[in-house]
């Protein structure tokens, strides 16, 4: 199993190359651009009604315990099978971990007071660009199809443009080069959503082998979708 552990290693790796209270402060900056963007909520179709999802953006620190355990409960109901086979059983410990990095800016989704999904993003370096990593993108199963997912793409690509554009985040902190994330390869429905939407497979991402007669596919894939 100690290729496991090194592929988690190496990914958290790309994940912090900033001293953790560098990567507070620009949390904070970027906590800020997002608050802007969810005045109102989305409206998506659903059952041939229209209903509103409200999206609540809150910063990692002010995450309740609760709020922490219904993500968490929502990562192991939709990928909890996959992250076992490839990250093996202990793989919520690491997930854990992770979804209290600092500078983390949560995206909370409701339909009414039902918790429906949530995403996860923050500022890093990774493979020397500076970009918005998507570390989380996970909606209940009764609200997928319904736009959701697309929508809130739209709003991430949105939030680059506007940090982009704020002269006291890019001379603080730089501009941010795009958006990146990690994908399942064997994820297929997010793989489509994620190439229609302009992602493409990384340089640094591990990739398909070509053997003689057979292909042999990566865990996952690291995508990019680069600034406009
Ligand atoms: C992946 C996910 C976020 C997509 O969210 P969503 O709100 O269902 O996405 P959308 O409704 O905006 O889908 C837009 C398009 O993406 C493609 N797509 C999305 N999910 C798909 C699926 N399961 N199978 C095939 N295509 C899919 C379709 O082309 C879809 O358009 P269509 O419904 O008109 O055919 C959602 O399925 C999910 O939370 N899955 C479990 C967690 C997960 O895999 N997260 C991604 C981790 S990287």
């Amino acid at each position: 199993m100690d290729w496991i552990y090194g592929i988690v290693q190496f990914v958290k790796s790309r994940l912090h190359e900033m001293p953790e209270d560098q990567e507070q402060i620009e949390g904070d900056a970027l906590y800020k651009i997002v608050q802007r963007c969810f005045d109102e909520p989305l409206s998506v179709e659903k059952d041939l009604k229209t209903i509103e999802i409200k999206v609540s953006p809150i910063l990692v620190d002010n995450l309740t315990n609760i709020q922490r355990r219904q993500c968490l409960s929502l990562v192991d109901k939709n990928l909890g099978d996959t992250m076992n086979r490839v990250y093996g059983k202990d793989w919520k410990l690491d997930k854990v971990e992770e979804m209290r990095d600092p500078g983390l800016v949560y995206l909370l989704l409701h339909h009414d007071t039902e918790f429906v999904g949530f995403v996860s993003i923050k500022a890093v370096e990774d493979n020397e660009f500076h970009v918005l990593y998507i570390y989380e993108l996970q909606i209940v199963k009764n609200y997928r199809r319904m736009g959701l997912g697309s929508k809130l793409l739209g709003i991430l690509d949105q939030i680059v443009g506007l940090v982009n554009s704020d002269p006291v985040y890019t001379t603080r902190f730089g501009k941010l080069e795009g958006l990146s994330l990690t994908v399942f390869s064997s994820n297929e429905g997010a793989k489509k959503l994620y190439f229609s939407k302009g992602y493409e497979i990384a340089s640094h991402s591990p990739a398909v082998r070509h053997l003689r007669n057979r292909k042999i596919q990566p865990d996952y894939f690291i995508l990019v979708k680069k600034s406009f």
